[in-house]
């Protein structure tokens, strides 16, 4: 048995996600999703071959909007945030010493109270790992100023409940300014500035109500959002491309399946970006296909309609992929790749012009 373990990043509000998932059964919980990287957190969960149980947000954020909702209609999962929130549409509230089982493994879900009053820290059934939220961040500490926030509380949370940890036990926080992205219980302990050594909560309090922060940037618009767990009002949901079936991939690029093409050939463009030798290869084309190579298709835009979708075709789907983001850097906004190229297209017998039979 195995631990599946991802940190990922959203670069605009510096939040880290982190999906756990077991190795044998598939099920996954993902911390802190970012409502912005809904697809590409969808897109990781299904090349995985995971299946979303959970989304567990640490707390209700001020600075992003969550993905729970989203994630739930995407993928069925279950929103679970602090039982001290108030939030509405979530589907479990936790409780401090409630367990969140995916599979072999599940993490244990500890109170911490201070940056916000609903704040929770959520400790791997090993003790190996803990996910801090923004209670204790790596060399420092979430700010204690709004929300319900106390210094008093947080210097007791991250002192009984994340400081009696195991030394050895990593520690992933919500967010991190300087690109940091793991720290362990004994590092804080020792050089946490704010909180590590001999500081006293009388320092520590003394400490936080003199950070003189600026108001966080996203909160009006943050808090309101995720106290309705990231529903968007009324047509706010990302939209996916709606003129065919596509699918995201991790990589970045929107995939089309080819039976989809076999069977609407006429309503797209077909833009094949192989060579002129390899378009009248062995392996054909698909009918009516327009060839321009790869390497000549940035100074030829101009000569591709903006009236149907293009769909971009190469050997394998390598190079047809590039061929996407060219043309999406080049103002085509319908553009989509052949899913395997023609080596897939062929294996399925579509019909090809040329080639061998
Ligand atoms: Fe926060």
């Amino acid at each position: 048995m195995t631990l599946i373990f991802r940190q990922l990043f959203d670069p605009i509000s510096s939040t880290y996600t982190y999906l756990l998932a077991c190795g044998r059964t598939k099920e996954a919980v993902l911390i802190d999703p970012v409502f912005e990287q809904v697809r590409r957190d969808s897109a990781l969960i299904k090349e995985l071959g995971l299946k979303l149980l959970y989304t567990l947000d640490t707390h209700v954020h001020a600075d992003h909007v969550t993905a729970a909702w989203l994630l739930k209609q995407r993928l069925g999962s279950t929103i679970a945030l602090g039982a001290d929130t108030k939030a509405v549409n979530a589907d479990r509230l936790l409780k401090a010493g409630e367990k969140v089982e995916f599979g072999d493994y599940h993490v244990e879900v500890r109170s911490t109270p201070g940056h916000t009053n609903d704040s929770l820290t959520y400790v791997l059934g090993d003790k190996s790992m803990a996910f801090t939220g923004d209670a204790l961040l790596i060399r420092g500490c979430g700010r204690t100023d709004f929300q319900q926030g106390s210094g008093h509380a947080l210097y007791n949370s991250i002192h009984t409940q994340i400081f009696t940890l195991p030394d050895e036990c990593l520690l992933y926080p919500a967010h991190d300014y300087r690109g940091l992205t793991v720290t362990s219980v004994a590092e804080e302990k020792r050089f946490n500035p704010r909180l590590g050594d001999d500081i006293s909560e009388g320092d520590f309090v003394g400490y936080m109500n003199n950070l003189n922060l600026p108001h966080p940037k996203q909160i009006d618009v943050a808090v309101p959002a995720n106290l309705k767990c990231g529903k968007p009002e009324g047509d706010g949901a990302m939209k996916d491309p709606d003129w065919a079936p596509l699918n995201l991939t991790f990589a970045g690029i929107w995939e089309i399946a080819p039976n989809w093409v076999e069977e609407h050939g006429p309503a797209v463009q077909i833009l094949d970006v192989r060579e002129k030798e390899e378009f009248e290869g062995p392996l054909g084309h698909v009918a009516g296909a327009k060839l321009i190579p790869l390497g000549e298709l940035l100074k030829r835009t101009d000569e591709i309609s903006k009236d149907r979708p293009i769909v971009t075709v190469c050997r394998s789907g390598a190079r047809s992929a590039q061929a996407t983001v060219i043309l999406q850097k080049a103002g085509f906004d319908k553009v989509a790749n052949l899913a395997g190229g023609m080596l897939r297209w062929r294996a399925a017998h579509y019909p090809a012009e040329g080639g061998a039979s």
